[in-house]
């Protein structure tokens, strides 16, 4: 119906069958198979509709009638520093990409050079790409040298590159993200130059939050930030996290001119989502990267190309497949749509989600199964069925 011909009644009643639409297909029919997300936990749903989604507060009492929010972001960050092993922590910062902004506008001028993942190499495109914000913030990008086929930095090369081009910040992470960063072996070549060391873990959050993946601030990184809701299992938004070096520069400097509101009703979502990190998430990331590894093996035994096969396909909670004709991924990820099974144009899946519903696994080696039956191009209705079944087997969530 367009838009015009639409009563405003019917709009009403179409905005509430919309989403619970969306509601029931996404959330209760499919396979959600996309690395950037992830389901919270039932308390931390509760949390987002509390009246504090309502509030104003600032640090100087401008708000008056604060007192419990005040009082649960001493809480969260506390909880956040036991669970990242960090010196402080800010969870205002409102997604991964706006904690990305505090740590560039904060730690570098115009005129310095930041060194990252390339976008051609599954860097963030929102920092690195044309337009990305580091042109925003006139910076001048520099590029770890990479190895595509391994995923992975080279190290001696990105020594000898940070030494000879002293960057002002390096920043490791990237979206398409398999393998640990040299966050250790390139630690040296980064203090000899002075730089501050960045570890963007917007996808890998919720591994490190479990001890497994790496340990940014063990390795030497100053700053660790990232998205909420990848393999964390937290509401959308984003978080950071520092050393005592940089607590003056970075947290004491983000507001007022890159955060103001930070939406008090997520920040108790995150905080308990933190809480429930700090009790299951050793269990919950062993079981994404035990997942990973299943699934990548199986579609490999199913005939599915898998990136990095010689390396163990991963050791993060994203299987990388190996196609690269834009037709045929529009063409696969579109008829993996119509049989219920969601992924990206990237064609990264990620065993997050599922893992949180309690796949393990078996239960991603049957996931294989119906990715490869659509690859080979069986029957569409056929395998949504199956789909559906599947997901219908796996109602509660768990690692809460
Ligand atoms: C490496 C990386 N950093 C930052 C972001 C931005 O995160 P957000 O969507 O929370 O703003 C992304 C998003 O996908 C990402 O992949």
């Amino acid at each position: 119906m367009p838009p015009s011909t639409i009563t405003l009644p019917a709009i009403a009643s179409r905005i509430q069958e919309t989403v619970a639409s969306h509601d029931r297909w996404r959330g209760e029919e499919c396979l959600n198979l996309i690395p950037s997300e992830n389901i919270t936990s039932p308390r931390v749903r509760r949390l987002l509709t509390s009246d504090m989604g309502h509030r104003y507060r600032a640090d100087d009492n401008f708000y008056r009638g604060t007192r419990y929010m005040d009082e649960l972001e001493t809480l969260a960050e506390e909880l956040a520093c036991k669970v990242f092993h960090a010196d402080w922590a800010s969870l205002r910062p409102l997604s991964g990409h706006v904690a990305d902004m505090i740590a560039v506008s904060t730690l570098t001028k115009p005129g310095d050079s930041v060194l990252m993942v390339g976008p051609n190499d599954g860097g963030y495109e929102g920092l690195g790409a044309s337009g990305g914000y580091t042109e925003y913030a006139n910076v001048k990008n520099l590029f770890f040298p990479y190895d595509p086929e391994k995923m992975r930095i080279k190290i001696h090369e990105a020594s000898d590159l940070i030494k000879e081009t002293r960057p002002k910040l390096v920043v490791y992470g990237q979206s398409y993200f398999l393998f640990p960063h040299p966050v250790k072996e390139l630690d040296e070549a980064c203090r000899t130059v002075g730089a501050g060391i960045v570890y963007d873990g917007s996808h890998v959050l919720g591994l490190i939050a479990g001890g497994s993946f790496q340990k940014p601030f063990t390795d030497g990184a100053h700053l660790l930030l990232g998205s909420t809701h990848k393999s964390f299992f937290g509401p959308q938004g984003g978080m950071i996290l520092g050393t005592r070096d940089v607590q003056g520069t970075v947290k004491d400097k983000q507001r007022p001119g890159l955060i103001d509101n930070a939406h008090w009703n997520r920040i108790a979502a995150l905080a308990q989502a933190l809480e429930e990190m700090h009790r299951v998430g050793p269990d919950y990331a062993k079981q994404v990267i035990a997942n990973s590894k299943a699934l990548a093996s199986a579609l490999d035994e199913y005939g599915v190309p898998v990136k990095c096969r010689d390396y163990g396909y991963t050791e993060s909670h994203q299987v990388m497949l190996d196609i690269t004709d834009p037709r045929e991924i529009e063409d696969f990820t579109k008829r993996l749509e119509s049989a219920n099974l969601i992924v990206d144009r990237g064609i990264r899946l990620g065993t997050n989600e599922l893992t949180r519903r309690g796949f393990k696994e078996d239960d991603f080696e049957h996931v294989a199964g119906l990715l490869s039956e659509i690859y080979e191009r069986a029957d569409l209705a056929k395998v949504r069925k199956e789909s559906i079944k599947l997901r219908k087997e796996f109602n509660e969530i768990h690692y809460t």
